[in-house]
């Protein structure tokens, strides 16, 4: 056992690949099947991409093996939004720990009524419980050719678990030629968050995300795609609000600072309009996409 992984304590049974089929793991296995995770047709001008990148760019998406991205950014920085356009563009799935998380709630397994309380006081969920559930999720073979993470890593123990992850499970066993992550940082100012936070609103069908201020549907409170009604996360209230932002200052940006201090950190200005900020993403991936194993080419990965 190595130093990351005594220091990510209990839960280095799953970035060692110990793959034992728990009670915890079925519940999560269940919910997060029905999780999108794979490429969705959601977000805003992907029209418009799709026709710029043209058809035989498209097939070129579909068979590189982009490895893994990391957004970190701070509550209503835009992770959401933008791994939805990145899921878009590489066909990679979107692994959103904060999703993940809901959903176990919306169902009330087991696990979502652990965590539930802590969701909406705007606390982070115990570490072991993330790192399960994301273990879980990118072991499955739609993560094969990489992975958005949104919303994790989130403490220096779930970062330093990440590595030790990706590196036996992506790198030793073969597949990807490097497993270190792109860490992409949306940084927006703080006066901003509070006001794309406030006005978000979401659609619970196929999970798109508007802004009564800056992205408003067609019609008030209704999805364009799907007719449903938009929903407030519960966590968006004012005084969850600030504690979470309070969250991110004490526990999140030290990760931000871990990456940067490797060298492995790309700034993007997310104070632009979200077509900008996503061709600033798609810029820096594109120079940095993992590649597959030599002894795996033509294999399909
Ligand atoms: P999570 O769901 O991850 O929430 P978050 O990090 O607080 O981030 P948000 O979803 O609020 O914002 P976002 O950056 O995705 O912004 P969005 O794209 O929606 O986590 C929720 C909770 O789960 C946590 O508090 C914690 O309890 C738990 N949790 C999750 N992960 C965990 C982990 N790893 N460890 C422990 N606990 C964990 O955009 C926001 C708004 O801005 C939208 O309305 C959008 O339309 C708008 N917008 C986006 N971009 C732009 C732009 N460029 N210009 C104008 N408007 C924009």
């Amino acid at each position: 056992m190595t130093a990351l992984h005594l220091e990510a304590g209990g839960f280095a049974a799953a970035a060692t690949g110990r793959r034992k089929q728990s009670k915890k793991a079925d519940v999560c296995l269940a919910v997060t099947l029905a999780d999108s995770g794979a490429p969705t047709e959601h977000g805003f001008g992907e029209v418009g991409r799709k026709e710029r990148l043209g058809a035989s760019s498209m097939a070129e998406q579909v068979l590189r093996t982009i490895g893994p991205v990391v957004l970190l950014g701070p509550p209503g920085a835009g992770k959401g939004t933008q791994s939805k356009r990145i899921t878009e563009h590489y066909h990679i799935p979107q692994v959103s720990t904060g999703d993940l998380l809901r959903e176990h709630v919306k169902q009330q397994t087991p696990l979502g009524v652990d965590v539930q309380a802590t969701l909406a006081k705007g606390e982070l969920v115990p570490d072991h419980l993330v790192c399960d559930i994301v273990a879980w999720r990118l072991r499955q073979p739609d993560a094969e050719r990489g992975f958005i993470l949104d919303g994790f890593p989130r403490t220096q123990k779930q970062a330093a678990w990440l590595d030790a992850f990706l590196k036996f499970e992506f790198f030793e066993s073969g597949k990807w030629a490097a497993w270190l992550p792109i860490v992409v940082r949306i940084q927006v100012d703080y006066n901003k968050l509070l006001l794309r936070i406030t006005g978000r609103r979401t659609c619970p069908v196929d999970g798109t995300i508007y802004n009564i201020y800056s992205n408003p549907p067609r019609v008030d409170e209704i999805c364009d795609n799907d007719g449903a009604k938009l929903v407030i996360r519960d966590d968006d209230r004012d005084e969850v609000i600030r504690e979470r932002l309070d969250t991110y200052e004490r526990q999140t940006k030290p990760v931000a600072e871990y990456y940067e201090k490797l060298g492995r950190v790309v700034m993007v200005d997310g104070d632009q309009p979200v077509d900008e900020v996503t061709e600033q993403i798609l810029k820096q991936i594109d120079g940095r996409a993992c590649g597959v194993a030599s002894g795996n080419e033509g294999k399909g990965s």
